[in-house]
């Protein structure tokens, strides 16, 4: 999505000038043009050499004190450029962007632009909460600008609050959003991701080695792509995808009754949890003190939660599961398409190099009707890309011969 595309980043005069070096460093490495423009008072924060060794171009800076060619070049960027994200924005240069006030080079090329734009503001809580700052934020909403809210917590002129700039990779992923065609707008798609534990006592459980990395993925790549994404997690160590509604869990039966009761108005579901298939049969309301000899489990099966959604699916509905093997891979996950009554099955194998659990990337095998369609080794956003593109043609086919 970067490729061949032009990114202004303006900065302007806030302490978090700090945290924009990080986000011009980040797109700097992808295949886009990026094109820093600072201002005045930005310049005092952190150094336009800073952004110029990051990025390798030239940062544009302040006022009207250069020559004439230069402002020229200036509308000529700004009419190139593909995004155009003030990170850091202040509440002086959200005010001029809304009243319309062009007097130094980031506000001119903004005003010249007409491409997508995204804010990200930053300042004291006591000037973000101002009706005066809000009321010019909903101006520029009203203009289509994306305004990404500020956090919440410590700032750093000491008062807590509303106005910390969010971190880089949130903000990278608002322009890999702002970039990316929304071709599931309109979709609802429910993932599932990461274990379940099943509890032993209050101390222990029984649980596997899912990190949710690729159901997270799937999540943020449906939600870049602009559908309206639930994620039914298991406790992970992963920072959930920024605009994705999360409903934590802990269970198999938690994920099920999560799941079950929002099954009904999803468009796609995708099952990319690595749900318990037993649990104990009771859990030990104390801990469990050791003594000698063996301790005896008795564990009983939990609910399948992909069959059961399979044997109550909504009419227009596209079920997608997972399938974990160590032998016979795609036998047993085309064995899996039929008996769980699902629409795909992406097989990987835990012998292969370079997939399954938290690794960065995964080869998988993709089981429909239409038979098995291998893909080669990605990065795990990648085969997310690509699972729902292939999970689009599917709900697309379905809707399409039901005459919706
Ligand atoms: O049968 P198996 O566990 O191999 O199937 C894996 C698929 O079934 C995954 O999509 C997983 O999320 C789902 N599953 C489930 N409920 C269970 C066990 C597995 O939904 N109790």
């Amino acid at each position: 999505m970067f490729e061949g595309k032009t990114i202004i980043l303006g900065v302007s005069g806030g302490i978090a000038a700090y945290k924009a070096a990080q986000l011009a460093s980040d797109l700097g490495k992808t295949a886009a043009e990026v094109h820093v423009i600072m201002t005045k008072n930005a310049a005092e924060f952190v150094t336009p050499l800073t952004f110029e060794t990051l990025t390798n171009r030239r940062v544009s800076l302040d006022t009207f004190d250069r020559n004439f060619e230069y402002n020229v070049e200036h509308v000529a960027l700004a009419k190139k450029a593909d995004l155009f994200l003030v990170a850091p924005a202040t509440a002086n240069v959200i005010a001029k962007i809304a009243a319309g006030i062009a007097d130094d080079m980031l506000t001119t090329t903004f005003l010249a632009a007409s491409c997508p734009k995204i804010i990200a503001p930053a300042m004291n809580t006591g000037m973000f909460d101002n009706p005066i700052t809000q009321r010019n934020l909903e101006t520029l909403r009203g203009f289509g600008v994306e305004i990404v809210e500020p956090d919440s917590g410590w700032l750093a002129c000491g008062d807590i609050g509303r106005g910390r700039m969010p971190n880089p990779p949130v903000l990278f992923e608002a322009v890999r959003r702002a970039l990316t065609p929304h071709d599931l707008e309109g979709l609802r798609v429910l993932v599932t991701a990461g274990p379940t534990q099943e509890a032993i006592d209050p101390v222990r459980f029984i649980s596997n080695h899912s990190t949710g990395r690729m159901g997270y993925e799937l999540a943020a790549a449906a939600r870049r792509r602009g559908a309206r994404v639930t994620l039914v997690t298991g406790k992970t160590a992963l920072e959930p995808p920024a605009g994705v509604e999360v409903v934590p869990v802990v269970s198999a039966q938690e994920m099920f009754d999560a799941v079950a009761s929002r099954a009904q108005e999803q468009e796609l579901i995708i099952k990319c949890a690595a749900v318990a298939d037993y649990r104990p049969e009771t859990a030990a309301e104390d801990k469990i003190k050791k003594r000698d000899g063996e301790l005896t489990l008795h564990l009983s099966r939990t609910q399948d939660i992909l069959a059961y959604l399979g044997s109550h699916r909504g009419e227009h509905q596209v079920l997608c599961g997972f399938s974990m093997e160590t032998r016979d891979l795609v036998e047993n996950s085309r064995a899996k398409l039929e008996k769980k009554g699902a629409d795909m099955i992406v097989a990987n194998s835990l012998k292969e190099e370079g997939a399954g659990f938290g690794t960065a990337t995964n080869r998988v095998t993709v089981l429909t009707a239409k038979g098995a369609e291998p893909l080669p080794l990605m990065g795990k956003d990648a085969v997310a890309d690509a699972l729902l593109d292939r999970l689009l043609v599917l709900y697309r086919e379905k809707n399409r011969s039901e005459g919706h």
